[in-house]
């Protein structure tokens, strides 16, 4: 796997790449990589000849007192990890380079009204920060496709439409959640919580399912079902900032009728915020 820092090595290999006829695809991450970052790289080989993986804490997209500080770095353990994962090419950019202007007077890119809802109501900046670094990314590795989990629903949400609407020529693929045996999704933050609470954890899935069949099974009050899965994480032991159900297609508010449905969950357990989320077909 070859590994590029600067601006210079990740344009020149991607444009020999380019040269030779390869599409590129890039998996953005922040680092500290599991099995649900590795199955992205697989749905990206699939999608194209060449696999760029970015790796960057990227700061700006981390809320005053969030866990920019103490987020997991673990590259030398990635790399192994991307080695055998096959991908092509990572990528580590440093600050100074992502940013050249400084974080403070950065150029943002921000899609207005999602990233003020759900996950941005409760971390402000923080989608202004991953679309500024997405944008960043794109323009640094010019990649055909770019892929993203959906355990992380809004930030998908949110990159297809800055893509559409500015008009990039990258095509967003999104790869399903993968899970640990208990059904907790995999994420760099599971790494905070203690044994306790690491037991505890499931119940956000737990929860989001009972949720599904409750929909599945007819019931419309989104509100009242919202309001109990609400209290049943409270119960717990979480501190939920929401439970919502809302159209799979923009996340606005379903009615009756809405078939395609998803319900999204964000809760703290001990010092780690937990999302995760489930589509409903109905
Ligand atoms: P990070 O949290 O490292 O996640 C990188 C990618 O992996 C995202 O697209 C995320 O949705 C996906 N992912 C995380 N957990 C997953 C799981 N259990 N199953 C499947 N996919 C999963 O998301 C970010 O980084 C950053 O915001 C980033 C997009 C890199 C911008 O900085």
């Amino acid at each position: 796997m070859l590994v590029a820092k600067t601006k210079k090595e990740v344009r020149d290999r991607v444009r020999a790449w380019r040269q030779k006829g390869d599409h590129i695809a890039l998996v953005p991450t922040m680092g500290n990589l599991h099995d649900g970052h590795l199955s992205l790289i697989d749905l990206a080989r699939e999608h194209a000849e060449r696999v760029v993986v970015s790796v960057f804490v990227n700061p700006t997209q981390f809320e005053p007192g969030g866990d920019f500080e103490r987020y997991p770095r673990t590259l030398a353990t990635d790399k192994r990890k991307l080695t055998r994962a096959k991908a092509d090419l990572l990528f580590v950019p440093d600050v100074e380079m992502m940013y050249p202007f400084g974080t403070a007077d950065a150029t943002v890119v921000s899609v207005p009204k999602l990233r003020d809802d759900l996950c941005g109501a409760f971390r402000p900046g923080h989608f202004d920060g991953v679309t500024s670094v997405v944008g960043r990314l794109f323009g640094l590795v010019l990649p055909d496709v770019a892929v993203f989990g959906q355990k992380d629903y809004q930030q998908q949400l949110v990159i297809r439409r800055m893509v559409e609407d500015l008009h990039w020529p990258v095509s967003i693929v999104s790869g399903g959640t993968v899970r640990e045996a208990d059904g907790l999704a995999y994420s760099s933050r599971n790494q905070y919580l203690t044994d306790e609470e690491r037991r505890v954890a499931p119940v956000l899935y737990e929860v989001l399912q009972k949720l599904g069949r409750d929909l599945q099974a007819g019931r419309r009050e989104f509100a009242a079902l919202e309001t109990e899965a609400m209290a049943t994480l409270a119960g717990k032991g979480f501190s939920p900032d929401y439970v919502a159900i809302r159209r799979a297609m923009n996340l606005e508010a379903p009615d009756r009728d809405t078939d395609q449905l998803v319900v999204l969950a964000a809760a703290r357990l001990g010092s780690a915020r937990l999302i995760d989320n489930l589509v409903v077909d109905v």
